[in-house]
C-alpha cells in the first residue's frame, strides 16, 4: 500500500482567503460558476416547472417542459430583467413581467410582445441564455461555464453503480446555515486528525478514526489492519444495523466497506451504505456562510416498512454533521485573528493539500490569482 501522507508541511492558505470579499468573489466567478455544481435531485425538478437556484451568485431557472431539463440565465435578453421571480409552472410560454417578451421552454424567443422588431433585430440571436446541465445519479448539476468542464469525482463517475440511486426517495432532510467560509467545510472534510477529539461516536464506529486517520494506507503505527466498521456494524446508524434490507446489487466488497465517499468539488458529496445513500450539498452564501443541505436517500420498500422512523436513521450522521459544523465554525472565528496570516499542514492533511492547489489553479486559470 503506498501512503498518500506528505512528505512536507505545506502552509495554508492565507487567512484572508477565508473572510476577505474580493477573494471571495474571485472563487464564485473561477470555480462556482465554472464547475459543475449540484443543485438538487431530479425529483426537485417536476414535470412542467420553472425552479430558480443560485450558482456561484448567478441566478438561474431550471426549466421541466415534461421530457427534458434545461437551465438558463435567469434574466431576460431585452433589458435584463429578471425573468422568474419565483418557482412557478410552466406554461406554455416563459414571459418577462416587464415587458412580456416570451420565450419557449427551450430558450428560443417567440415574441417581443408590444415591442416592434425592426430588420436589423434577429429573434434568433436572443434566446435565454443557457447553463449546462447533467444528471448524474439522480443529482443535477449545473454549469454557469461557457464551456462544459469534463465531469469529475474523486474516485470516478462509475463508482455508485451498483447503489440503484435513480429509484431512491428522500427519507430526511437536513438543512442547515454554517457560519464559516466554504473552503473550511472541505478542510474539515479533508482529514481526520479531528476525529478522536471531536467525534466520539464516529471514532467508536470506524476503529481507524480513532488514530486520527481516514483509511488504513494513511496509517504508520504499524498495526494490524483494523475493520472498516466497529464489530457487528453494518452502516451508519445508531445500532450499525440496516434500516431496511441492503442493496441487493452490491458486491461483497462493497457490503464489507461500510460506506463509501463520493467528492464532487466544489459542491456535493455522497456517501453511499449497505442500506441507504446520504448526498451532502454546499451553497457558499458570503466569504463567512455556508448553506448545507443533506438527504437520506431510501429505496421505497425501506420507506414503506410499517413505523419506519427516517430521522431516526439520519440521528447518526447527524451528530457527525453537528460536531463538524461546530469545529468549523470554532476555525472561522479563529480565522477572524488579525494575529494569523496562514497555517501549516501536516502530512495526514494531503488531501486538503490537494484541495487547496484544485481552488489556486482554478483562480489562476481565471484570472484571479492573489
Ligand atoms: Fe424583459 Fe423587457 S426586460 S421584456
Ligand atoms: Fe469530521
Amino acid at each position: 500500500m503506498t501512503s498518500p501522507l506528505l512528505d512536507h508541511s505545506p502552509a495554508s492558505l492565507p487567512a484572508r482567503s477565508y473572510r476577505d470579499a474580493g477573494w471571495h468573489e474571485g472563487e464564485l466567478a473561477a470555480v462556482w460558476r465554472q464547475e459543475w455544481v449540484a443543485v438538487g435531485r431530479r425529483t426537485d425538478f417536476p414535470e412542467r416547472t420553472i425552479r430558480r437556484r443560485t450558482i456561484g451568485g448567478a441566478e438561474v431557472i431550471v426549466v421541466n417542459d415534461g421530457k427534458v431539463l434545461r437551465a438558463f440565465h435567469n434574466v431576460c435578453r431585452h433589458r435584463g430583467s429578471e425573468l422568474c421571480t419565483a418557482d412557478t409552472p410552466l406554461g406554455r410560454l416563459i414571459s418577462c413581467p416587464y415587458h412580456a417578451w416570451a420565450y419557449a421552454p427551450d430558450g428560443r424567443l417567440m415574441s417581443t410582445a408590444f415591442g416592434t422588431a425592426t430588420p436589423d433585430f434577429d429573434r434568433t440571436e436572443h434566446g435565454l441564455l443557457p447553463v449546462h446541465l447533467k444528471i448524474w445519479n439522480d443529482v443535477v448539476f449545473l454549469s454557469a461555464a461557457e464551456e462544459a468542464p469534463e465531469f469529475q469525482t474523486d474516485v470516478g463517475t462509475r463508482t455508485l453503480a451498483n447503489w440503484p440511486m435513480e429509484s431512491l426517495r428522500t427519507g430526511h432532510r437536513h438543512e442547515a446555515i454554517i457560519q464559516c467560509n466554504w473552503k473550511v467545510f472541505w478542510e474539515n472534510y479533508s482529514e481526520c486528525l479531528h476525529c478522536p477529539g471531536i467525534h466520539p461516536g464516529l471514532s467508536d464506529m470506524i476503529p481507524v478514526y480513532k488514530l486520527g486517520v481516514m483509511a488504513e494506507a494513511e496509517r504508520s503505527d504499524g498495526g494490524a489492519a483494523l475493520p472498516a466498521l466497529k464489530e457487528g456494524a453494518m452502516t451508519w446508524t445508531e445500532d450499525g444495523q440496516p434500516c431496511g434490507p441492503p442493496f441487493p446489487g452490491l458486491t461483497e466488497a462493497e457490503r464489507a466497506e461500510g460506506h463509501r465517499f463520493v467528492t464532487i468539488w466544489p459542491s456535493a458529496y455522497v456517501v453511499a451504505h449497505v442500506d441507504y445513500v446520504r448526498l451532502v450539498r454546499l451553497e457558499p452564501l458570503s466569504p463567512t456562510e455556508t448553506r448545507l443541505t443533506a438527504e437520506w436517500l431510501f429505496p421505497e420498500e425501506t420507506l414503506a416498512q410499517p413505523g419506519f422512523d427516517a430521522s431516526a436513521v439520519a440521528r447518526f450522521a447527524t451528530q457527525v454533521l453537528n460536531e463538524d459544523a461546530a469545529a468549523c465554525e470554532m476555525n472561522q472565528r479563529g480565522l477572524a485573528s488579525p494575529a494569523f496570516a496562514a497555517g501549516r499542514l501536516m502530512p495526514q492533511e494531503y488531501e486538503i493539500h490537494a484541495f487547496h492547489q484544485w481552488v489556486l489553479k482554478r483562480l489562476a486559470r481565471g484570472g484571479h490569482a492573489p
